[in-house]
C-alpha cells in the first residue's frame, strides 16, 4: 500500500494566540485543496489547546481532518519537573503526534540519542506517533560523515524499540545546515539520505515495516521546491518551520504532495 503523505507545520516559538487561532481556522477551511494529504500542526504547546479548539477537535478528531502534534515532551509520566510537559498532557488536548530530537532540541537543549531514545518509548506509550527528527551539520556533510551521523542518530533514537513500535513511528530528515537558512537539500542529496533511512529501519525491523514507514524531509521546504522533493520516491512529506506559518504556503506544500 502506498504510505500517504504527511506535512506538518512546526511554528517552533512563532506566533501569539490570535494569530494561533486564525492561521489554525484558514489551514482548517482550505483542507480539502490538500486532499489526501494528512496535515499536522505544531504549536507552541502553550497553544495546543487554542488550536484544538479552533480545529474543534473531539476526542482527537477534527472535523477538518487537521491533526495536532507538540514539539517535545518529557518522558516521564508526571511528577517534579518544573516547565516540562508530560506525554499524557498532550494526549489530553487531542494530540496524536509529538516532534522529538529535533535538531534545535539536540543542539540548543543538549538532546543526546538516549534521551530522544526515552521520549519516543514514552510517546509510543502515551499513544502518540513520534516524528524523530535526524539529520548532519554542515560540517559532518562537508567532513563526508552524513550518512555515519545519520546511521548513528537513527539507531540510537530507536534503540530497543519492536517492529511493531517502528511501524508506528513517523522520522524525520532534517539536514541542520538547510533549516532556516533558504539553502535546501536538493532533491538528489534529500533522496540519498531517505534511501539510507529506510535502509536502516529494515534492518531495524524489516524490510516490510520499513516499507511502511513515512520518512519527512525538513529544511527551507517552501512551495516552490516542495514538487521536486515530493517526487522522490522516498520523500513521503516534509516538516515545515518557517513556510508553515502561513496558510498559502503551508497549503500549498501540502499540494505539491498529492
Ligand atoms: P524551516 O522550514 O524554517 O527551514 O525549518 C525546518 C524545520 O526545522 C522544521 O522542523
Amino acid at each position: 500500500m502506498a504510505r500517504k503523505k504527511i506535512v506538518a507545520g512546526n511554528w517552533k516559538m512563532n506566533l501569539d494566540r490570535a494569530k494561533a487561532r486564525e492561521l489554525t481556522a484558514a489551514v482548517a477551511a482550505r483542507v480539502g485543496e490538500a486532499g489526501g494529504v494528512e496535515l499536522v500542526l505544531c504549536p507552541p504547546a502553550l497553544y495546543v489547546e487554542t488550536v484544538a479548539t479552533a480545529l474543534h477537535l473531539a476526542g482527537g478528531k477534527s472535523p477538518s481532518g487537521v491533526a495536532l502534534g507538540g514539539q517535545n515532551m518529557h518522558d516521564k509520566a508526571s511528577g517534579a519537573f518544573t516547565g516540562e510537559v508530560a506525554p499524557a498532557m498532550f494526549v489530553d488536548l487531542g494530540c496524536q503526534y509529538v516532534i522529538l530530537g529535533h535538531s534545535e532540541r539536540r543542539t540548543l537543549f543538549g538532546e543526546t540519542d538516549a534521551i530522544v531514545n526515552a521520549k519516543t518509548k514514552a510517546a509510543l506509550a502515551a499513544g502518540l506517533t513520534p516524528i524523530v527528527c535526524v539529520g548532519e551539520t554542515l560540517e559532518e556533510r562537508e567532513g563526508g560523515r552524513t550518512d555515519a551521523v545519520v546511521t548513528t542518530q537513527v539507531r540510537g533514537s530507536l534503540a530497543g524499540l519492536s517492529a511493531a513500535d517502528i511501524e508506528k513511528i513517523v522520522v524525520a530528515y532534517e539536514p541542520v545546515w538547510a533549516i532556516g537558512t533558504g539553502k535546501v537539500a536538493t532533491p538528489l542529496q534529500a533522496q540519498e539520505v531517505h534511501a539510507l533511512i529506510r535502509s536502516l529501519l529494515a534492518g531495524l525491523a524489516s524490510p516490510e515495516v520499513a516499507g511502511k514507514v513515512r520518512i519527512q524531509y525538513g529544511g527551507s521546504v517552501k512551495p516552490d521546491n516542495a514538487a521536486d522533493l515530493a517526487c522522490q520516491p522516498d520523500i513521503d512529506g516534509a516538516l515545515v518551520g518557517g513556510a508553515s506559518l502561513k496558510a498559502d504556503d503551508f497549503l500549498g506544500i501540502a499540494k505539491a504532495f498529492q
